[in-house]
């Protein structure tokens, strides 16, 4: 099977993420990456998933419940994450930006909320925590959101954080891109 951006992240995931962890998922979606967390972090662990979209939540608990997973399923915007948790207390955040396949198809991550999620993602995480984003763009969501977070990435002081941005040279269309970030110890 191809490599593609999912299998990317989830291999940055599972070097990551250790028993015990704190870690947000902060687009549930269908609640795949949740459950990976879930299974990553253990019992010990714990796990905010985030979705404005109440499908998204009944699918994500959904799935949880089957695999007989844990975390807390928040319908809210992942722009007010910094309600739910303490500053530098995560040890990972993922966003997987774009739109739930399936669901309301008016509804996708927006450049505004999804900066102003990264940015708080990144105030949580702990020194030495980790965030792995899958920028889906082009089509219906456009290049607005892929432009404004690419921007803001730019801007992040090299002494704080070091941010890796992928993008698939040789793939037509518009790929996803995978990118990882390290918040310095
Ligand atoms: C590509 S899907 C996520 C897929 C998911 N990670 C999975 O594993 O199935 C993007 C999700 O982001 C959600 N979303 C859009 N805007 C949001 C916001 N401001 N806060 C939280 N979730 C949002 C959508 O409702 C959609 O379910």
């Amino acid at each position: 099977m191809q490599l593609n951006t999912l299998h990317m992240v989830h291999e940055f995931l599972e070097r990551h993420v250790r028993p015990g962890a704190f870690c947000i998922d902060a687009t549930a979606g269908k609640g795949r990456d949740a459950a990976l967390l879930c299974r990553l972090a253990g019992p010990s662990g714990r796990v905010l998933a985030f979705d404005i979209q109440e499908e998204a939540v009944r699918q994500t608990r959904a799935l949880l419940a089957v695999e007989g997973l844990a975390a807390q399923v928040i319908l809210d915007s992942h722009a007010h994450m910094e309600q739910y948790a303490e500053p530098e207390t995560v040890d990972c955040v993922v966003f997987n930006l774009g739109r739930l396949p399936g669901g309301d198809p008016r509804i996708f991550t927006q450049a505004d909320s999804s900066v102003a999620a990264i940015r708080a993602g990144l105030r949580l995480l702990r020194p030495g925590g980790v965030m792995a984003i899958a920028l889906y763009y082009g089509k219906g969501n456009g290049y607005s959101e892929k432009n404004a977070v690419s921007a803001y990435l730019e801007t992040l002081d090299d002494r704080m954080f070091s941010v890796l941005r992928c993008d698939w040279a040789n793939r037509r269309g518009d790929p996803p891109m995978p990118i990882f970030i390290w918040k310095e110890r």
